[in-house]
C-alpha cells in the first residue's frame, strides 16, 4: 500500500512563518487590508475557501464583498461544466477596470479551472491583469505566494500537474455558524469518462483517522450540530493509508465522538457504496438518514462508455437493500443528459429509474465536454434542441416525484436543525420573536418556519403544514 504524502509539519510553520511577515505589512498599512474570496462550484471548493479565507485572516486581512475596496481579490474556480467555465472567465474579465483603478490590488485565481492547462495558458497570454494563478495541489503554499507578489515584481503561476498532498494545521475561517465541512480525502481515482475532476485534483488520497476525529471534535465543541465528511469519494476512504481502515470505520468513530450532531457525507460512488456501509449508517444514531449516491445514467450502455463500473440493475439493488435497512432514508442523486452517443431511447432508461427510485430530489446536468477527456472524444450526433427535451422531460418527472414526496411530509412532526434567519423578513411585522427561519430535516429537506431568532443553531421539533416541490413549511412545536 503506497504512504499518503504528507505535507511536512516544518514545511506548514514556513508557511504561518509567511503569514506572520505578511501580518507585518498589513500592521503598517493606515487602515485594516480587506480580501474578497469568491467560490464557485462544489462544497470541496467552499472548504478550500475556508482556508484560503484562514491563511488570510492570518495575513492580517479582513473581509470585504466589495472589489473596490478590496486589496487582494481570489476567485476560486471550478471546471466542472464549460457553463462555470464561461462565468469565471467573463468575471476575471471585467475585474481588468479593477485593476486599472486599483493598480496595487492582487488578483489571485485558484481552483480547478486553472489546473487545465488550456485555461492557465489563456490567463498566462490573455489577462495580463492576474498576479497568481494557482492549482488546488498548491493550496498549501498560499501564504509564500502572497507574500512574494506583495514584497516583489511580477506574476506567479502555480499549476504544474501534482498528484496532491495532505496538510494539517491550516488555518480555517469558517462562513457558518451550524453546519460544517470537513474534508475527509482529496482527488479522485475512477476517471468516469466525462469528468474533469481526476485531472484536476489529483489522486486519491486520506486524511489520517486521529486528525479528522480531532477536528469533528473541536467543531462539536464549539457548537456546530451538522457536520458533512467531504470527499470526491468518500467510499473509498482509507485505501491509501498504511493503517487498515475504511470509510465504514470512520463513521464508527465520528458517531462515538460526544455530543448532540448529525453526520452526513458526500460523495458517494455506488461500486463502493457497501452492505457494510448501509448497515454502518443504520446503526449509527448520529448519520443523518440520507444519501447523495450519483447513479447519472440508467442505461447500461451508456454507464460503460461512462467508465461508471456498475449497471442499472446493480444500482436499484442496492438502494433496495439500504431502504430494507433505513424505510426512510432520502435519496438524491446526479444525472447527466446528452452524454455523447446517448439515444433518446437509452435516455429513458434514466426516466425508468427516476419511476423506480423515486428521489427525494436529483441534481441534472446536461453534458458538457471537457478538454482531455475520453468522452469530448466521442461522436456526439444528437442535436442540443433534442437534448434539451430530454432534460426537460426529467426535470418534469421529477418534479412531480419531488412534489409528492414533499406532500407526504404534512401532518409530521420532526426534529429539524434551525440553520438560518432572514434578518428583513418578520412575521408579524416587527415583532421580533417571529422571524422567517430556515431549517432542515434529518434527511436535510428545506423547510421555511417561522420563531426567534434565537433559535437558529438549535434542533426543534417542527410540525410540518404544507409543502411545494422544493420545500416544507411548518411551524415550531
Ligand atoms: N458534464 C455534465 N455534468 C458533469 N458532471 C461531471 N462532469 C460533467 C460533465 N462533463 C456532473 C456529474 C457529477 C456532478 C458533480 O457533476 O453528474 O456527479
Ligand atoms: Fe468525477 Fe467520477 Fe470522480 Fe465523481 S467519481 S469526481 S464523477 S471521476
Amino acid at each position: 500500500m503506497e504512504q499518503t504524502t504528507q505535507i511536512s509539519p516544518a514545511d506548514i510553520a514556513r508557511q504561518l512563518e509567511f503569514c506572520q511577515k505578511a501580518a507585518a505589512l498589513s500592521a503598517r498599512r493606515p487602515q485594516q487590508p480587506l480580501a474578497l474570496v469568491d467560490t464557485y462550484g462544489c462544497q470541496q471548493n467552499e472548504a478550500d475557501s475556508e482556508r484560503l479565507r484562514g491563511f488570510l485572516a492570518a495575513m492580517g486581512f479582513g473581509f470585504t464583498q466589495n472589489e473596490e475596496e478590496a486589496q487582494i481579490i481570489v476567485l476560486n474556480t471550478c471546471a466542472i461544466r464549460e457553463h462555470a467555465e464561461q462565468r469565471v472567465f467573463g468575471n476575471v474579465g471585467a475585474l481588468v477596470h479593477v485593476k486599472r483603478r486599483h493598480p496595487d490590488t492582487l488578483i489571485c485565481l485558484c481552483g480547478c479551472m486553472v489546473q487545465q492547462p488550456h485555461a492557465a495558458e489563456k490567463l498566462r497570454t490573455s489577462f495580463r491583469h492576474v498576479d497568481l494563478v494557482f492549482g488546488p495541489q498548491a493550496l498549501w503554499r498560499f501564504p509564500e505566494m502572497v507574500y512574494t507578489l506583495l514584497t516583489q515584481q511580477g506574476r506567479i503561476f502555480s499549476v504544474e500537474d501534482e498528484a496532491g498532498s495532505i496538510t494539517e494545521g491550516i488555518p480555517v475561517v469558517r462562513q457558518d455558524r451550524g453546519e460544517a465541512w470537513v474534508s475527509i480525502m482529496y482527488g479522485c481515482n475512477n476517471f468516469c469518462s466525462y469528468c474533469i475532476v481526476p485531472y484536476v485534483r489529483g489522486r486519491e488520497r486520506s486524511r489520517r483517522q486521529p486528525d479528522i476525529l480531532a477536528e469533528v471534535r473541536q467543531l462539536v465543541q464549539a457548537g456546530y450540530r451538522d457536520i458533512t465528511l467531504l470527499g470526491q469519494n468518500v467510499n473509498s476512504y482509507g485505501k491509501d493509508l498504511p493503517e487498515p481502515t475504511d470509510f465504514s470505520a470512520l463513521l464508527e468513530a465520528v458517531n462515538a465522538i460526544p455530543g448532540d450532531f448529525l453526520i452526513r457525507f458526500m460523495t458517494s460512488h455506488p461500486k463502493d457504496a457497501t452492505l457494510r456501509l448501509f448497515q454502518t449508517m443504520a446503526r449509527c444514531e448520529k448519520v443523518a438518514p440520507v444519501l447523495h449516491l450519483p447513479f447519472q445514467a440508467g442505461n447500461d450502455r451508456i454507464l460503460k462508455a461512462m467508465n461508471r463500473r456498475h449497471t442499472r440493475a446493480q444500482y436499484l439493488e442496492k438502494i433496495q437493500a439500504l431502504r430494507d435497512l433505513i424505510p426512510d432514508i432520502v435519496l438524491t442523486s446526479d444525472v447527466i443528459v446528452g452524454f455523447p452517443g446517448e439515444t433518446t431511447r437509452e435516455f429513458e432508461d434514466t426516466l425508468a429509474v427516476l419511476e423506480a427510485v423515486r428521489f427525494d430530489a436529483l441534481f441534472t446536468f446536461l453534458y458538457s465536454p471537457r478538454e482531455g477527456t475520453p468522452a469530448a472524444r466521442m461522436d456526439d450526433p444528437m442535436p442540443r434542441e433534442e437534448k434539451l427535451q430530454n432534460f426537460n422531460r426529467l426535470t418534469a418527472l421529477q418534479d412531480r416525484i419531488s412534489e409528492e414526496k414533499h406532500a407526504a411530509y404534512v401532518g409530521k412532526t420532526l426534529r429539524c436543525l434551525v440553520d438560518g434567519a432572514s434578518g428583513d423578513l418578520r412575521w408579524p411585522l416587527d415583532d421580533p420573536h417571529y422571524h422567517e427561519l430556515t431549517a432542515r430535516t434529518p434527511g436535510n429537506r428545506l423547510v421555511r418556519t417561522t420563531g426567534p431568532e434565537t433559535a437558529v443553531g438549535q434542533f426543534r421539533d417542527i410540525h410540518i403544514t404544507g409543502a411545494n416541490k422544493w420545500s416544507l413549511f411548518g411551524t415550531l412545536v
